[in-house]
C-alpha cells in the first residue's frame, strides 16, 4: 500500500476569513474549504484533515458539518482537548480524531501534546470518542515517553510532530530525523499506527524517507501555498507523486 496523504484544508479557510471574518454566511465568501477538499481527493488525497480551533480563526463549525455531509472519504478532525470540541467531534462524526494541544496565542500548533503529563484527562476524551467508533490519534513530539504514553492510553494512532525537523538546519536537522526514526520504530513496536505532520513541504519531504513506518502524512500549508502558483489539484498531485517514492510503504 502506498503512503497515505491527508490534505489539511484549514488554510483555505484562513484565506476566506481574511476577508469574510465578520460575515461567514455571505454567499460570496470564498474560497470554499469543502470545494478544496473535493479537488484534493480527486487529485490523489486519501483523507481530509480539518481543525476547528477554539478561536475559530479559520474553519467554522458549519464548515466541519458541511464537510461531513459532502465528503465521503475519511475525515480527520483535529481537536483541542476541551468539552466544546469533543461535542463538535461527536456531532461531525469524523473517522479519525487527532487530539492536539491548543493555545489561543500560537500561530499554529506549536508543540506536541503532553500525553504523559495529561494522561487522565486524555483518557476520558479518548474513551468517549472510541465508544462512538471514532479512531483516535495523538499529535505528539517524537519523544519515547510520549509514544509510550499514547500506546498506554489506547490511541490507535500517533501523529509525530515534524515541526522541529522542518525548522532545523544542518546537524540539528539530522538529529531531528533520528528522533523521528526512533519514535516511529517504537510506535510500530507498540502496534500503534504512526503518522506525521506539520511543516512538511515539497523540499523536506524526501528527507522523511529515512523515517520508517510512516503510514500517513498530513500536509496543509505548503500545498495551499503552492496552489497559488500551480492550482490546487496540481499542488496535490505533485506532493502525491513525491510521496509515491516512499520506500517503507506497506
Ligand atoms: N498535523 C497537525 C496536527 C497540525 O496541527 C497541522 C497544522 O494545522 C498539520 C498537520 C499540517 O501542518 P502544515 O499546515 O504545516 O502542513
Amino acid at each position: 500500500m502506498q503512503q497515505l496523504l491527508g490534505v489539511n484544508v484549514d488554510h483555505v479557510a484562513t484565506l476566506r476569513q481574511a476577508r469574510y471574518r465578520e460575515d461567514p454566511d455571505n454567499f460570496n465568501a470564498e474560497p470554499d474549504p469543502v470545494e478544496a477538499a473535493k479537488v484534493a481527493l480527486a487529485a490523489g488525497a486519501d483523507s481530509i484533515t480539518i481543525h476547528v480551533r477554539g478561536d475559530r480563526r479559520h474553519l467554522q463549525d458549519a464548515d466541519a458539518i458541511r464537510m461531513r455531509q459532502e465528503i465521503k472519504a475519511p475525515i480527520n478532525l483535529e481537536l483541542g482537548n476541551t468539552k466544546e470540541m469533543l461535542d463538535l467531534a461527536l456531532k461531525v462524526r469524523p473517522e479519525f480524531a487527532c487530539i492536539v494541544p491548543e493555545t489561543r496565542e500560537e500561530v499554529t500548533t506549536e508543540g506536541g501534546l503532553d500525553a504523559a503529563g495529561r494522561f487522565d484527562e486524555l483518557r476520558e476524551t479518548i474513551e468517549t470518542l472510541q465508544k462512538e467508533g471514532i479512531k483516535v490519534s495523538l499529535f505528539i513530539d517524537p519523544d519515547p515517553e510520549q509514544v509510550e504514553a499514547s500506546a498506554k492510553l489506547g490511541a490507535e494512532m500517533i501523529e509525530l510532530h515534524t515541526g522541529a525537523f522542518a525548522n532545523a538546519q544542518g546537524v540539528q536537522r539530522q538529529e531531528e530525523i533520528e528522533r523521528l526514526k526512533a519514535a516511529a520504530i517504537l510506535g510500530e513496536s507498540l502496534e500503534i499506527q504512526v503518522n506525521a505532520g506539520h511543516g512538511i513541504n515539497y523540499d523536506n519531504l524526501r528527507e522523511l524517507d529515512q523515517v520508517p513506518h510512516l503510514t500517513e502524512l498530513n500536509i496543509g500549508h505548503s500545498i495551499v501555498s503552492r496552489a497559488i502558483f500551480v492550482g490546487f489539484a496540481q499542488a496535490v498531485r505533485e506532493i502525491r507523486e513525491l510521496m509515491n517514492a516512499y520506500p517503507h510503504a506497506r
